[in-house]
């Protein structure tokens, strides 16, 4: 099972060179951002969502006349919205119609650990899983995965993905954009690595194995070269950084200045204003983009470092755009009293002995046990130190993500987070010797994961699990 990607890939190769004429890839031309459409709740009680997902293979030319094999939820590739509100009940049916088993894990969803979607719920080939649970948090942009032992990489890598956005009653009073696809638009951003003939590789080198998969092609929302119509107004972009292992960091040509609005798990109390948003794979930030200023057929380009992730043209035309409310959110600070348990995860160990307090996963282990209803404080650390540097490249960048919680982010190296992480989040960066406290509380019980989200760290066993009873 493990192969997976390795036959998806000689699969896609061979289609690749089956059809391409031996040149050099074509610059591929530009394509209109594709949305990912809102799946249709199935229930007529609105009181439920419910829905059908399944996993199968499809193909994608990412470049024109370019065949790959790729995976999708519905589709060819990626997978459809699923949307659903506050105290809505949630029935997901999963069919899995490839020939290897998989999971899928709500990311970020409060949820009890038998509905989580991690690496105990199995879906076999052509066998059908049900998760349900009952939305309880805050209005959020949280996404879908798979989260298989030793194949969540590769499963991700060729198009498994999608967002699952959350509404609560507080953010639908809110005068912020909200119309999805027109001035809310979520885009996934991912690193690719493509052959010459425009065959999506995968794990071609030592330092793919060190560092994790990363290509130079972005995807966004699965196009490459993407462009995007935009109303001359306030626009909302909910950003996902759902590449394997790159580290991004979005901004707009010029550093014009923007406002994040929410992170992780949910809205900020007020906007922040910024010039840059640094992404680690799997985090997420919507950010509004003020786009009445500029003339009708104004070209800007969002970015990741000085890389074009999406060109961003401006309609014709202007909406009324009102400005920001002042107060977005109430994210009571968890209480701290001083006489919470404290634990300390650090990440360490190179290529494929990555693991966490030394330990690499084992699912026969539980790493943590935590009681239920209590709030802790998991302090967490990167110590890869000068090894990390003699494999090449600088330092193993990490991540540190939980499942079945949302965390507020106490501090960094002692001192308070930037102000756009002082919402709830689920994955935080860890930097080279950083400390990283966060603080939450344990509302649902089962055994979750916790685990570097680079996801080729993850399948080797840079991931532990914690029980709450
Ligand atoms: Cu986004 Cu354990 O995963
Ligand atoms: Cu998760
Ligand atoms: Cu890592």
């Amino acid at each position: 099972m493990k192969n997976n990607g390795m036959i998806l890939g000689l699969l896609g190769f061979l289609l690749g060179a089956f059809f391409t004429v031996a040149t050099a890839l074509a610059a591929p031309k530009e394509n209109p951002l594709p949305i990912p459409p809102l799946l249709t709740n199935q229930s007529s009680d609105p009181a439920v969502a419910r829905f059908e997902l399944t996993v199968q293979k499809g193909e994608t030319e990412f470049f024109p006349g370019k065949p790959n094999i790729t995976l999708g939820y519905n589709g060819n590739l990626l997978g459809p919205t699923l949307r659903a509100k506050r105290g809505q009940r949630v029935e997901i049916t999963v069919h899995n119609s490839l020939r290897e088993y998989t999971t899928v894990h709500w990311h970020g969803m409060l949820l009890p650990g038998s509905e989580d979607g991690g690496p105990h719920q199995v879906v076999a080939p052509d066998s059908d899983w049900k998760a349900r649970f009952t939305v309880n948090q805050p209005a959020a942009t949280l996404w879908y995965h798979p989260h298989g032992i030793g194949n969540t990489a590769t499963q991700v890598y060729f198009g498994l993905a999608g967002f699952f956005i959350l509404d609560d009653e507080a953010s639908e009073k809110l005068d912020i954009p909200r119309e999805y696809g027109v001035d809310d638009i979520p885009l996934v951003v991912q690193d690719r690595r493509f052959s010459s003939a425009g065959v999506l590789l995968y794990n071609t080198t030592m330092r793919d194995i060190m560092y994790g998969m990363q290509g130079k092609t972005l995807l966004v929302n699965g196009a490459v070269n993407p462009y995007l119509m935009v109303p001359r107004a306030k626009v909302r972009l909910r950003l996902l950084n759902g590449s394997n292992a790159g580290f991004y960091d979005f901004s707009f040509e010029g550093n014009k200045k923007f406002h994040q609005i929410a992170s992780d798990g949910g809205l900020l109390t007020r906007p922040v204003e910024m010039n840059h948003l640094p992404l680690s794979p799997g985090e997420r930030g919507e950010i509004v983009m003020d786009f009445s200023g500029y003339g009708p057929g104004t070209v800007l380009y969002l970015r990741n470092g000085r890389l074009p992730a999406l060109k961003i043209i401006v309609g014709k035309g202007k909406k009324e755009s009102p400005p920001l409310p002042e107060v977005l959110a109430v994210v009571p600070p968890l209480p701290y009293t001083g006489t919470e348990t404290v634990r300390r995860f650090t990440l360490s160990g190179l290529g494929r002995m990555v693991g966490i307090n030394g330990r690499q996963m084992n699912l026969r282990r539980i790493n943590e046990q935590v009681r239920l209803n209590s709030t802790e404080i998991w302090e967490i650390t990167s110590r890869t130190g000068m090894m990390g540097m003699m494999g090449g490249g600088g330092n193993m960048l990490h991540n540190f993500h939980a499942h079945g919680i949302q965390f507020q982010v106490l501090a960094r190296n002692g001192s308070m987070p930037p102000e756009n992480e002082r919402g709830w989040k689920d994955t935080v960066q860890v930097r080279e010797g950083e400390v990283v406290q966060v603080i939450t509380r344990f509302q649902y019980p089962g055994d979750f994961m916790y685990h570097c989200h680079v996801l080729e760290h993850e399948d080797n066993g840079m991931m532990g699990q914690f029980r709450v009873e």
